[in-house]
């Protein structure tokens, strides 16, 4: 084994490393830890403030338990968390600057190896991204998702439900006490939300990329085998460490192309597609918004799971989990077999014999469970840039429609019109919401699935065509166009739609375009002014530097990795 990184700290002879030590000592620490053997940093995303996370320093006594039993030294430290359903104006609107945190807390620290706890959406790819910039021995795993909600004998899934319920007491379908009845069935249990939204198919792409052990996608977070794969993980990092299995190694280019094929044949959030850039533009690997239409898009969508089918993760954990989805997409020949994970196993390997337990949660490649999946990129004169759709959880007669521009100059004149009986709106008009994009919002907020106008939802609509430059939950669904870039606040044609203004959505012919001669979008333009920078701090700095979605909305700064060496020392 060479010397390891913790050695230029705790190894030293001399006043710096008494330094080192000596402090460390105050929490009871003996001489002999300092030996040279692997010191594996926790970097942990607890926090009471992101109930999805708050059972994080439970799961982190578990791996350290796997770090002493396999010979290293286990430090726990606390990142930035983020609490996607606390944080105003949104939680990814920080996503970018946790990972610099992340990056910084690695770097900045005697630590030889890295586990990452993650589990709310965006605590995912920000551990992810931060760490990648390092390099070093990383191994992730996820806290879990929630037990299965049930409401009046039924199943309840987090997010889609409160969409749905949302609806229906709009629709006066549900009656206020109900509503307010269901808020203690869905979220019942310590972990994150348990349809495939964004913290569940972001713990898939953990899986899919090799970043974890295998089954790290499904196991429930009260399922003692959540604690048991924590101490595996403890114990498989400190060999990572002594194999010197750097990230680099196992984040490959194969390794985006199977979790965008997983993505897909899991019915996964669009938020993948921004976090997956983001991360592969940190390590290296140049990944693009084509990429995803190209792997992804003709795959079929294996897993029934809210929001895109009717079970949830409970369901598809005792179904035989990711593993299965994996080793369907190697028997149909499109998994990169060969790409290295975690355990220092090719995916394929640890894939081979998985067994599926419940066909109708896994489908067969064969006999998919919707035919088509992924995400479509679109372009055209609305989005020259692209924007994206996940098909599957669209309404299929809706994939290809040409209707009246309703438009929403912000987020704001949205909630004030939306429930205006006097609103110009029908069934076929198409939804327009600008200035909600990275820039915009600021952060790119969840706020793309618009709600429906209350005298349509009363009429039976259920679904209109919607788009912006903003993201959606993963848990939502409806034909919603997201991600548009350029976006509005940045000048991008989205910013010259005017409400009257046709406009053609074709996914099968991955087209986006705004009907407006091009004399008149030119006089828009010239008439057009940018919204006005923040004055100071994070929000400055975010306005001043965040690159479009299409490219990861990381800050422009931040693409690349710097490694893990800092020369200099403190005193
Ligand atoms: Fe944390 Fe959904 S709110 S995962």
């Amino acid at each position: 084994m060479k010397k390891l990184r913790s050695q230029e700290w705790y190894g030293r002879q001399d006043r710096d490393g008494f330094i080192h030590r000596s402090w460390m000592k105050n929490q009871g620490w003996p001489h002999d830890l300092f030996d040279g053997r692997p010191v594996i940093g926790i970097c942990n995303t607890w926090s009471e403030l992101t109930p999805c996370n708050a059972h994080f320093r439970e799961l982190a006594e578990f791996v350290k338990r796997g770090v002493w039993e396999a010979g290293g030294f286990p430090l726990e430290f606390p990142v930035m968390s983020l609490g996607e359903t606390q944080l105003r104006p949104t939680a990814m609107f920080f996503r970018n600057l946790a990972s610099m945190d992340v990056e910084e807390s690695i770097r900045g620290n005697p630590m030889d190896g890295v586990v990452l706890l993650m589990g709310c959406d965006k605590t995912t790819p920000s551990l992810l991204m931060g760490a990648a910039s390092c390099n070093l021995p990383t191994i992730g795993l996820s806290g879990g998702p929630m037990l299965s909600g049930k409401f009046h004998g039924k199943d309840l899934g987090s997010g889609t439900g409160v969409w749905l319920m949302t609806d229906e007491l709009r629709a006066g379908k549900m009656k206020l006490e109900e509503f307010f009845e269901a808020e203690s069935c869905m979220h019942r249990s310590k972990g994150h939300c348990m349809t495939m939204g964004t913290a569940s198919t972001m713990a898939s792409m953990v899986e899919a990329l090799g970043m974890s052990l295998p089954g790290n996608a499904a196991i429930p977070a009260v399922d003692a085998r959540r604690n048991t794969l924590a101490q595996m993980t403890g114990r498989r990092i400190v060999q990572m460490v002594k194999d010197d299995l750097c990230m680099s190694k196992i984040l490959t280019r194969e390794a985006f192309e199977n979790a965008i094929l997983a993505n897909a044949a899991i019915g996964g959030s669009t938020n993948a597609v921004i976090h997956l850039i983001a991360i592969a533009g940190r390590i290296g690997v140049t990944l693009s918004l084509n990429d995803f239409d190209q792997l992804g898009s003709s795959l079929p969508c294996l897993v029934n799971i809210q929001p895109s089918g009717k079970y949830l993760m409970e369901d598809f954990f005792y179904a035989g989990g990711l593993p299965v989805v994996l080793r369907e997409l190697g028997e149909a020949d499109l998994l990169r077999r060969e790409a290295l994970t975690a355990n220092g196993q090719t995916i394929w390997n640890n894939v081979i014999e998985a067994p599926c337990w419940n066909r109708d949660v896994i489908h067969r490649f064969s006999e998919p469970f919707k035919p088509t999946a992924g995400i479509a990129v679109l372009r055209g004169n609305l989005a020259p840039d692209g924007a994206v759709i996940k098909p599957s959880a669209a309404s299929p007669e809706l994939l290809r429609h040409r209707g009246r521009a309703v438009v929403f100059e912000s987020i704001e004149e949205f909630h004030s019109r939306i429930n205006d009986e006097e609103l110009e709106i029908d069934e076929s008009c198409v939804m327009v919401l600008k200035n909600c994009g990275p820039r915009g919002y600021p952060g790119m907020a969840e706020v793309g699935n618009m709600m429906l106008p209350p005298k349509l939802l009363r009429k039976g609509v259920t679904d209109m065509v919607r788009i912006s430059d903003a993201r959606m939950s993963g848990t939502a669904y409806g034909t919603v166009v997201l991600h548009v870039c350029p976006e509005a606040a940045v000048g991008g044609p989205l910013a010259l739609v005017q409400s009257g203004d046709m406009i053609t959505l074709d996914v099968p012919s991955r087209t986006l375009q705004l009907e407006v001669e091009e004399a008149t979008l030119a006089r828009r333009r010239t008439e057009w002014k940018p919204p006005a920078m923040p004055e100071r701090g994070w929000q400055r700095l975010y306005a001043e530097r965040v690159m479009q979605a299409d490219k990861g909305a990381d800050l422009d700064f931040l693409v690349g990795r710097s490694g893990a060496l800092v020369a200099r020392d403190s005193h």
